[in-house]
């Protein structure tokens, strides 16, 4: 017994042998050496969707710190330390590209051209805490169904940077900065139909998204985060700050929601390449999606493609616990009201008339 111990640490440090002891089960723990490359086409187009929003994040920080001149920063609160942080973060995206090509190979997309309506500092600030927010939740809706756990790693650990970034533009708008208990995830053909209309033009050899491109929704009371009071009034106070105290006037349970949609067949994106599509049936229901939920509430008033509802209440564990709609989170029509849970939430995709669009709840 001695001895054949002192001959394991012999033979250990010889690197020969006794791996440390590890519990049963786990994947990709063997010893075998990782492929950090796609293993199928759901891997590649999911991959290769989420380095479409890589650039475009590239693209829209350094166009932010550009346009707008260092008197408009300071005057939204936003000095020179911050603007440095805006640019790291432009300087992250370059590492995520290169990151989601060298997993993708030469036929990764490359960089388009964009559009991007905001006007002024506080609007595309907005807009950033906005897009990162359908760029990180597009990643958690496929992260877990990717068939390559090697690829899927190393986009787990740039989304992470990504989950960073939104907070920090929630945190430059004044907003409080994680309104929620858990991020939620959407699905590649939500993402896509978020980041289509902002893509003007690419390169023709970029590989066609092969992701549902659903007709747009439009919230046409969409809570408005953008106005800047400086007043030190608490819950009014939109200064740049770790942390500001914003309930209503964003939003509430009950809120009426009004919406105006788009038919299919229309043509989006860049060089106006794709065509909006749906495989539901009538507009009955409004599902949103945030925390760990998909949650119901009806569609009324309808009349053609417009509706409302009323922002449910419910908690995500039910009382005294946090409320389901809050953040910066995802609303779509739907034509039924399906139970759907975080690890099936494509099951959605062929229920949805139209969206999602993003509801600035909190
Ligand atoms: C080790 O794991 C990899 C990935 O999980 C698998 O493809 C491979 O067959 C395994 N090799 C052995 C020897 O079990
Ligand atoms: C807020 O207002 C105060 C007092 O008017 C001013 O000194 C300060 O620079 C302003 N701060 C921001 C971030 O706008
Ligand atoms: C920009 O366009 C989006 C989507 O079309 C819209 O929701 C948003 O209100 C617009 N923003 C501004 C500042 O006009
Ligand atoms: C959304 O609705 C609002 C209010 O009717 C309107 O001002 C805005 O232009 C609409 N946006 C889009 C993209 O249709
Ligand atoms: C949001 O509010 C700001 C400030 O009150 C205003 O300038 C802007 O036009 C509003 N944006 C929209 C899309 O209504
Ligand atoms: C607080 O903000 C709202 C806009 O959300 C504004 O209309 C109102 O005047 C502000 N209230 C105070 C007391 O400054
Ligand atoms: C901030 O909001 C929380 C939750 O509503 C409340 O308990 C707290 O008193 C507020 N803080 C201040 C300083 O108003
Ligand atoms: C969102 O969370 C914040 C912070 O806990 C809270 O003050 C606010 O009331 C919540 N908003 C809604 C719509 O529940
Ligand atoms: C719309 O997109 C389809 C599919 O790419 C294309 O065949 C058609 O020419 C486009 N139509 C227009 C008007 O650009
Ligand atoms: C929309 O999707 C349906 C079902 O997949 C398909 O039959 C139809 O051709 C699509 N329409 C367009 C314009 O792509
Ligand atoms: C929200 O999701 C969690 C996790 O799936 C679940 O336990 C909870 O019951 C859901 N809450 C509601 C109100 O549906
Ligand atoms: C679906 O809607 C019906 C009423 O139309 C309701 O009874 C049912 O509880 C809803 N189910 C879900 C999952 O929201």
């Amino acid at each position: 017994m001695k001895f054949s111990k002192v001959l394991g640490a012999v033979v250990s440090l010889a690197g020969l042998a006794a791996a440390v002891p590890t519990p049963e089960g786990g994947l990709g723990t063997n010893g075998s050496e990782p492929f950090y490359h796609p293993l199928s086409d759901f891997d590649f187009q999911s991959i290769n969707l989420a380095l479409n929003q890589e650039w475009i994040e590239l693209d829209l920080f350094n166009y932010g710190l550009a346009r707008f001149s260092v008197e408009e920063f300071e005057a939204a609160g936003l000095d020179a330390e911050d603007r440095y942080l805006i640019q790291f973060m432009a300087e992250q995206e370059i590492g995520h590209a290169q990151l989601l090509t060298n997993i993708l190979g030469e036929n990764a997309a490359k960089q388009c051209t964009y559009q991007y309506n905001f006007t002024t500092v506080r609007e595309f600030i907005d807009f950033c805490q906005k897009l990162t927010r359908f760029g990180e939740s597009g990643v958690y809706g496929f992260l877990e169904h990717l068939n390559s756990r090697d690829a899927a790693q190393l986009l787990l650990q740039s989304i992470t940077t990504e989950a960073r970034q939104q907070m920090i533009f929630r945190q430059f708008e004044g907003l409080f900065p994680m309104p929620v208990w858990f991020e939620t995830g959407i699905t590649q053909s939500m993402a896509w139909t978020l980041l289509a209309p902002y893509i003007v033009s690419c390169p023709a050899e970029n590989p066609r998204i092969e992701w549902t491109n659903f007709p747009a929704l439009n919230i046409t009371n969409n809570p408005n985060a953008t106005g800047y009071y400086n007043d030190s009034i608490i819950g009014n106070d939109t200064t740049p700050a770790i942390t500001h105290n914003r309930s209503e006037p964003l939003s509430y349970a009950g809120r009426e929601v009004f919406f105006t949609w788009d038919a299919p067949g229309q043509n989006v994106s860049y060089n106006n390449s794709y065509v909006t599509n749906t495989t539901a049936g009538d507009a009955r229901f409004v599902v949103w999606l945030s925390q760990l939920n998909v949650t119901y509430t009806e569609l009324t008033d309808i009349n053609g493609r417009s509706g409302k509802t009323y922002q449910p209440g419910d908690t995500v564990f039910g009382d005294s616990t946090a409320p389901i709609v809050n953040g910066t989170m995802f609303v779509a029509i739907t034509d039924v009201n399906i139970t759907v849970t975080p690890s099936n939430i494509s099951a959605l995709n062929d229920h949805i008339v139209a969206g999602p669009a993003l509801y600035q709840s909190g």
